[in-house]
């Protein structure tokens, strides 16, 4: 059988919940994990990083359950840009636990899922919406991981607009960038205003996203890794929206409830830009990812 999953994009962090809150984007990856016949050639070997994640995934999730893996070959199509901060990675891993899942029939519940998408991802902030959908909030504790989803007001539409560059930054590179250690201060700073930023969310005061998307630990330390971030984001935020931050790990920026002329600001400001960007409204996927394609080999 080979099993095709389709799986959303996502935004980690929100701004103050670096490494917690994510939500996940209606934008999406088709992973499609196909078994070989036995004593086929290890296809690992030719595997580009997009097709090697899957395969490490449903690897993780056969010796978790003490299960022998198939030889599977994987692909990922799809509208999902790589080193972008939009999830790209959680896609592939999220693509290949579930179907791991699906190919041994394991019936595994939505926390097993996410534990072992986090296993492999090293955080649950991208891979927690993108098997839920909505908006979540995570934390990881003793190899546990506690993820919730975030509910939003009936009739809360949370508008989303995403401005994409044309150039990559790693993740690894965009976490090196992160000190030790930090000032309480700012620990403080940054805690209050995660937990103001979740009951904003639940509560549907979007005029508190602002203050409560300040963040002090991960995007100052980020800012010289997108050319002129600080300005691009104050503009979205001084332009009628409720509040604006970097996407994951960058380079994307995600904007909330831009106003109406948000846009057409940012527009006309990137295009001095060194890099290329493309504006994007993305709707949050409410439902995250879903198996589409099991057929018989
Ligand atoms: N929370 C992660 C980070 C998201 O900011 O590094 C990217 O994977």
């Amino acid at each position: 059988m080979t099993v095709s999953v389709r799986v959303p994009a996502t935004s980690a962090n929100l701004g103050t919940g670096f490494d917690a809150l994510g939500l996940a984007l209606s934008l999406h990856n088709t992973v499609t994990l196909k078994p070989l016949p036995a004593g086929a050639a290890d296809p690992a070997r030719a595997a580009t990083a997009d097709e090697s994640l899957p395969v490490a995934a449903y690897e993780h999730v056969c010796h978790a359950h003490g299960i022998e893996p198939l030889t599977v070959h994987a692909k990922v199509t799809g509208d999902v840009p790589s080193s972008r901060g939009l999830g790209s990675s959680a896609t592939c891993i999220v693509g290949g636990v579930l179907a791991a899942d699906a190919l041994h029939g394991l019936g595994l519940g939505a926390d097993e899922l996410v534990r072992l998408a986090t296993d492999v991802e090293g955080h649950p902030d991208n891979v927690a919406p993108a098997l839920l959908g909505g908006v979540v909030v995570s934390a990881v504790s003793d190899g546990r991981v506690h993820s919730l989803p975030v509910g939003l007001p009936a009739g809360g539409e949370l508008d989303l607009l995403l401005a994409v560059p044309d150039h990559p930054v790693s993740t690894e590179a965009a976490r090196a960038a992160l000190p030790a250690q930090v000032p309480h201060a700012d620990a403080v700073h940054n805690a209050a205003r995660s937990a103001l930023l979740v009951a904003s969310l639940a509560t549907g005061r979007w005029e508190l996203l602002g203050e409560a998307m300040d963040d002090r630990l991960h995007q100052p330390y980020r800012a010289g890794l997108v050319p002129g971030v600080t300005e691009i984001l104050a503009l979205a935020r001084s332009s009628g929206s409720a509040g604006a931050c970097v996407s994951g790990a960058g380079p994307s920026l995600l904007v909330v409830a831009p106003g109406p002329d948000t846009a057409a600001r940012l527009t006309e400001h990137l295009a001095g830009h060194p890099w290329g960007w493309q504006l994007l409204h993305l709707p949050l996927d409410p439902t995250g990812a879903r198996v589409v394609g099991p057929r018989p080999a």
